[in-house]
């Protein structure tokens, strides 16, 4: 008999404690929020999410956000337990839950331990009190490591985030910080460079000069040294932005960069799942209040649905699948994106970047080099023009 068709469940939770100045993530402020009334909708949703995917193994959940660990582990048990009834679920899930390291979401590490995840993602941002004051955050640096430490006691894995490239830092001074890191860190810690996104208040005070970043040198800089760091270290990038000692990637992001299925629930989660020789794509709607108000009417917050088909296929999968240092695997792709990317993508493109050392082809892989992977953005533009 064949095994069914791995399957990753993300859930969204929309809502934080204040909205930090550089996030454009799906996260608002809201006073009061009914528990009880969003698990139910989440619930429902699920239902609606079981009936899209039917039939698969959930190899990996993702409970991300906003905020998940303002979440009830009441809550966050009730939809790992639904989903265990509504699929065939693999022994060895893997459910990873993003906490903020505030001392009030620490303490209850050991009921969401209880409740089922098995794998937090803590969002540390930075080890320096005046860029976590800079950064807007709840949380002192002496919170995030105490959370580190609580962690440590009740989760299997755990990782953590830092941003990087902040205005004032230096390649030195980051440096120094990630020392303290890899020092704190697990099997797993995720680093990206501070952008600055349209419509968030950094975007307006960045336009009116209330701060620079470093320059595009600098930055190159301190991201080439944390890639030698890390490797050195035993964390090589798995990922652009994730390392992991080997073996311990998150498998739900995994899902992603290979292109394989995973269904979306909450406020403005995406899903891609197979149907057929077809993938499906899914999103539901953003606002936390209009969501709520569609799962309550019509028992899901689906308000696009459509079919990705033929060449947008191959590029959406091409796009999550260079972003992996393990780039991708031809018969992989083939099977989840429905041509082999090498002969869709054809000689005269791949050729040029080949010979400018910015991708790699070989008969079981396509890959960027880790000089193409630095500059993925413009790669991308020349393969999908
Ligand atoms: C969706 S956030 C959720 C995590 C959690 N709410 C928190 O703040 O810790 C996931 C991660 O994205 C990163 N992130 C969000 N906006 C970013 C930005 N503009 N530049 C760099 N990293 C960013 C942060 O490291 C953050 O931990
Ligand atoms: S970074 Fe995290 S805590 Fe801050 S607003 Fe975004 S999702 Fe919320």
């Amino acid at each position: 008999m064949t095994r069914p068709a791995p399957l990753g469940v993300y859930i969204h939770w929309p809502f934080c404690k204040s909205k930090c100045p550089y996030c454009d993530f799906n996260s608002h402020v809201r006073e009061g929020i009914d528990q009880a009334r969003w698990r139910r909708a989440l619930l429902a949703e699920l239902e609606h999410a079981a009936r899209e995917a039917p039939g698969r193994r959930v190899e990996t959940m993702f409970f991300g956000g906003g905020t998940p660990s303002l979440m009830e582990p009441q809550t966050v048990g009730a939809l790992i337990a639904r989903t265990r009834q509504l699929w065939d679920s693999a022994p060895d899930i893997e459910i990873t839950l993003e906490a903020n390291p505030t001392s009030v979401e620490a303490a209850k590490f050991a009921a969401l331990a209880q409740a089922g995840v098995n794998r937090v993602s803590l969002g540390v941002q930075a080890l320096d009190p005046a860029a976590l004051s800079f950064l807007g955050r709840e949380h002192s640096a002496d919170e995030a490591l105490e959370a580190i430490a609580t962690a440590r006691a009740h989760f299997p894995r755990h990782s953590f985030d830092l941003i990087y490239a902040r205005p004032g830092q230096t390649a030195e001074s980051w440096l120094a910080e990630l020392e303290r890191a890899l020092a704190l860190a697990g099997e797993h810690l995720s680093l990206y460079q501070l952008t600055i996104e349209r419509g968030t208040r950094f975007y307006a005070e960045q336009a009116r000069g209330a701060f620079t970043l470093p320059g595009e040198e600098e930055a190159a800089r301190m991201f080439e040294q944390t890639q030698a760091r890390l490797e050195a270290a035993g964390l090589p990038a798995y990922e652009i932005s994730n390392h992991a000692q080997p073996g311990a990637a998150c498998r739900h992001n995994l899902i992603y960069w290979r292109y394989q299925d995973y269904v979306g629930v909450g406020p403005g989660a995406h899903g891609r799942f197979a149907q057929g020789d077809t993938k499906r794509a899914t999103r539901r709607a953003s606002g936390p209040e209009n969501w709520l108000a569609e799962v309550e009417t019509q028992g899901h917050g689906t308000v696009e649905t459509s079919v990705v088909t033929g060449q947008d296929r191959v590029e959406e999968a091409l796009m999550m699948g260079l972003r992996l240092a393990d780039g991708i695997d031809r018969a992989l792709f083939a099977s989840v994106a429905g041509a082999d990317p090498v002969e869709a993508l054809g000689e005269a493109k791949l050729e040029p970047l080949v010979r400018a050392g910015f991708l790699d082809v070989q008969p079981g892989h396509l890959k960027a080099t880790p000089a193409g992977r630095q500059r993925l953005n413009a790669l991308l533009e020349r393969l999908i023009a």
